[in-house]
């Protein structure tokens, strides 16, 4: 096996150890796709100033996201199903950022319950709300997530319809995987998936099955789920989540500097500059492309994060050197998932703390809250 150095090589290898409809389903973006490339390609544009003979001694990259303490500046973002990477993953993942020292956050649509990650953490996660029409279960989810002691809501605010992934529907993607002759060899083909998989009870969603009125059993999800995504979701609705939260909220998938400042005025502690990694409205911007202007019109008033296309240390430096004042990662880390479980996601941090270490000081900088705009070249 090639050694593992970049995220790149973690892909490679989830690709070879996660069931075809799985990785894809990681590995897609919206229609043609051209967000979800943007979102990367435009990272790799920015340029970074070299600097010598500064001392570069005793670096720091700890810092605050909403005022939580964090050894970088970066949080897992909320993915769907992704106890579907690797049996347990979300159980996983929140044990390897808890470990690390940086949020996780849990997404409404995860495999393992809000219950099951409390069960196997000591720190309090954030948790993702989704928006449903059934209102009486949104306001249960809050109300459990609060019962977990999660330490902030992510709410967000990009998916009111469902964007369409072409290998979602090509590849008939639902969990648990239906038993079709194509499924079943997707999965007979990487046996460690399945041998972890048969060793978990944890295969479908466990936030929803059983605590939604009309979901009893896994036939009637996947029509819950189209018809319950809130297409009338206001910012009306953020007032009444806000409150009945009632602690620190994110705002997540803002990309026009006037939602931003409708979100500022929310009273929220934070918003992510995102396009869901490219997954909802494909043609729309990259994410970092729009994150200077919406730092401009309201970095003052509130913390700005960003999420889409993060796949080194580089870029998370490059994010907060442009006013972020932290990141989220969603590949990056499922393809540490997939590929080596628990260690895989400890893997993808450790290649993301390095670069980042290791660009910083090569920028003349020590310490993360001493980066701004200085460290990037004309
Ligand atoms: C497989 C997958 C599932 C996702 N599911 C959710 C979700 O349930 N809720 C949500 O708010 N965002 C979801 N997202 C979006 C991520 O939170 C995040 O915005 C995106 O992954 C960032 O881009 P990156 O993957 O390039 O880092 C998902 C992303 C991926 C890749």
């Amino acid at each position: 096996m090639t050694q593992i150095l970049e995220i790149r090589d973690l892909k490679a290898l989830a690709k070879r150890r996660v069931p075809k409809l799985f990785f894809d389903y990681a590995d897609s973006g919206a229609w043609t796709e051209g967000t979800y490339r943007a979102n990367e390609e435009d990272f790799a544009k920015i340029k970074l100033r070299q600097r010598v003979l500064v001392d570069m001694s005793n670096r720091s990259l700890e810092t605050t996201m909403i005022g939580h303490k964090v050894s970088m500046p970066v949080a897992l973002a909320p993915t769907g199903l992704t106890g579907m990477q690797h049996a347990d993953g979300e159980m996983l993942a929140a044990q390897a950022a808890e470990a690390y020292g940086i949020p996780f956050t849990l997404s409404t649509m995860s495999i393992c319950s809000i219950e099951d990650v409390a069960s196997v953490t000591t720190k309090p996660f954030w948790f993702q709300l989704y928006v449903m029409r059934e209102r009486e279960f949104v306001l249960n989810l809050i109300d459990r997530a609060k019962a977990a002691k999660c330490s902030a809501l992510v709410l967000t605010l990009d998916l009111q319809i469902l964007g369409q992934r072409h290998k979602d529907l090509r590849n008939g993607l639902s969990a648990p995987p239906r038993m079709t002759p194509k499924h079943l060899w997707q999965m007979a083909t990487r046996p460690r998936w399945c041998m972890k998989m048969l060793g978990t009870k944890r295969r479908t969603f466990r936030n929803i099955v059983g605590h939604a009125k009309s979901v009893t059993d896994l036939s009637s999800l996947g029509a819950w789920t189209n018809e319950q995504f809130d297409p009338q979701l206001s910012w009306k609705d953020v007032e009444w989540i806000k409150e009945r939260w009632g602690g620190p909220l994110i705002l997540k998938g803002i990309l026009d500097p006037e939602d931003a400042k409708m979100a500022a005025k929310t009273g929220a502690d934070a918003i992510v500059v995102s396009n869901h990694g490219g997954r909802q409205l494909d043609g729309a911007p990259s994410s970092i492309s729009m994150l200077p202007r919406i730092v401009d019109a309201v970095g003052h008033h509130i913390e700005v994060h960003i999420d889409g296309g993060i796949r080194s240390g580089q870029d998370v430096l490059k994010a907060i050197a442009l006013g972020a004042k932290g990141t989220f990662i969603g590949r990056p880390f499922l393809y540490g998932l997939g590929a080596m479980g628990k260690e895989g996601v400890t893997l993808a941090l450790d290649i993301i703390r390095k670069e980042m270490d290791v660009t910083m000081a090569l920028c003349g900088k020590r310490n993360i809250a001493d980066v701004s705009r200085d460290i990037l070249a004309e």
